[in-house]
């Protein structure tokens, strides 16, 4: 979730719409577990429909279908929050792997029960309330295939927190920028469906009847499953797209360094293209194995994007700067293909980047036209002796300063 950035800019658009200051008036009286008119409510996880399934295509539900978790309940799926369940800790707070109660059990999707991963706030973190809101509000309604799924949320005795569905195998950071034996470099096909699982993410938002600006495109917000399905996660700085007549919105700057498109660092104007942006930085570092912004690289090369786009646009140059973790193993051509659009989508008008369908299109061109050009290779076959050398440890599991991402890397703007 995002901190923000001192800029000029405006002062920040408050996302209360109409149903999310009823969660709050409810829960200024203490009724968390009957939200009247809302359709939040404490039976609906099960019951109601997750949209995966019947809406492969994504879709929008009119209010949130949430359910209303009591802290006793996340206490005991979590083992009260003990260190052992931690996932990762990130702007608002740290993340709990949690079991749901063996009650449960048989209306899981799974029948095995329900695996959750649990955010609780910081106490500390200022934005907090604003992003929790914005997450309950805008991921509380959304389903697709592609954004993770929240099931429901806490507010209780002062604590704010959020259950997730937990998703196997934690963000595509960690696969690209993280060490130790359990890391694997990904190979190219794998990058390359959740290249596509992430561009659908994206394009459902910003096609959806009411467009979405998501405003925090980055490694760590795209988690993976078990299959490697990609799954956009953290809506704590999502706003809804300009009206009709407009072609941004205004907003204070939030996000991540090295994401964060330039029109809005510099002038706090926010377009759908700005996210287009930061999907670009992602296909490269996806490409590069090197992390958006990375203070041990020499000085001019801190931020990937401003240094790296010679050498995506010449084919030679861009083998000298491909992830060494591919262990030279993709197809050239769909590399290149991929780096040029990079490239556009990087470009310094917001209107000529191409919108997030026309990249889902291009690449699944891509995919088509290379599929499985080389032996297959088990993700794991690879010997740890052809792995790559990071430039950054990433300590997923650890716990940082609580305002920086995760692995305090890359630095939040603020
Ligand atoms: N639903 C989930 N399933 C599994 N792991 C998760 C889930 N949500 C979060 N995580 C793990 O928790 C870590 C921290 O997530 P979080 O979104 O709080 O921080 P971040 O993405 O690193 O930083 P930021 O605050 O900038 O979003 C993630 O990197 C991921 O590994
Ligand atoms: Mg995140």
């Amino acid at each position: 979730m995002g901190i923000c950035w001192g800029s000029p800019a405006e002062s920040p658009t408050t996302i209360t719409t109409d149903h999310i200051s009823t969660v709050i008036s409810n829960k200024t009286s203490n009724t968390a577990s009957s939200l009247g008119s809302t359709n939040i409510s404490r039976n609906s996880l099960f019951s109601a429909s997750s949209g995966d399934e019947s809406y492969p295509n994504g879709q929008i539900l009119p209010h949130p279908n949430l359910r209303v978790f009591s802290l006793l309940e996340l206490k005991a799926a979590t083992k009260n929050f003990r260190p052992d369940t931690l996932l990762g800790e990130g702007g608002f707070g740290k993340v709990f792997k949690g079991w749901l109660d063996e009650r449960e059990k048989g209306q899981g999707r799974s029948g095995n029960g329900t695996v959750i991963a649990v955010k609780k706030l910081n106490s500390e973190s200022l934005q907090g309330f604003e992003e929790w809101q914005s997450e309950v509000n805008f991921l509380g309604r959304l389903s697709h295939p592609n954004l993770v799924k929240l099931l429901g949320y806490c507010w209780e005795e002062k604590e704010l927190l959020l259950v997730y569905d937990f998703v196997q195998k934690g963000s595509l950071e960690n696969h690209l920028f993280g060490r130790g034996a359990a890391v694997q470099p990904l190979p190219w096909d794998i990058r390359l469906k959740i290249a596509i699982g992430a561009a659908k993410g994206l394009a459902f938002l910003h096609t959806s009847e009411k467009q979405v600006i998501y405003r925090d495109f980055k490694a760590s917000n795209i988690l993976l499953d078990g299959s490697y399905n990609a799954k956009i996660a953290d809506f704590g700085l999502a706003k809804f797209g300009p009206s009709d007549s407009q072609s941004h919105v205004t907003t204070r700057v939030m996000g991540t360094y090295g994401y964060a498109a330039p029109e809005y660092v510099a002038t706090g104007h926010l377009y759908v293209k700005s996210d287009v942006y930061g999907f670009g930085v992602v296909l490269v570092e996806m490409l590069t194995g090197l992390r958006a912004h990375d203070t041990n690289r020499p000085s001019g090369r801190h931020n990937l994007a401003d240094w790296i786009q010679p050498y995506l646009c010449d084919k030679r140059k861009l083998k000298s700067v491909m992830d060494s973790g591919l262990d030279a193993k993709y197809p050239s051509k769909a590399a290149f293909r991929m780096a040029q659009l990079a490239l556009n989508c990087l470009g310094p008008e917001p209107k000529h980047r191409p919108s997030m369908k026309e990249v889902v299109e291009a690449l699944e061109r891509i995919e088509a036209a290379y599929e499985r050009p080389l032996e297959p290779r088990s993700h794991s076959d690879l010997p740890t002796n052809q792995r790559h050398s990071r430039q950054q440890p990433l300590q997923h599991r650890s716990v940082l300063h609580p305002r920086q991402g995760g692995n305090g890397y890359p630095p939040r703007l603020k």
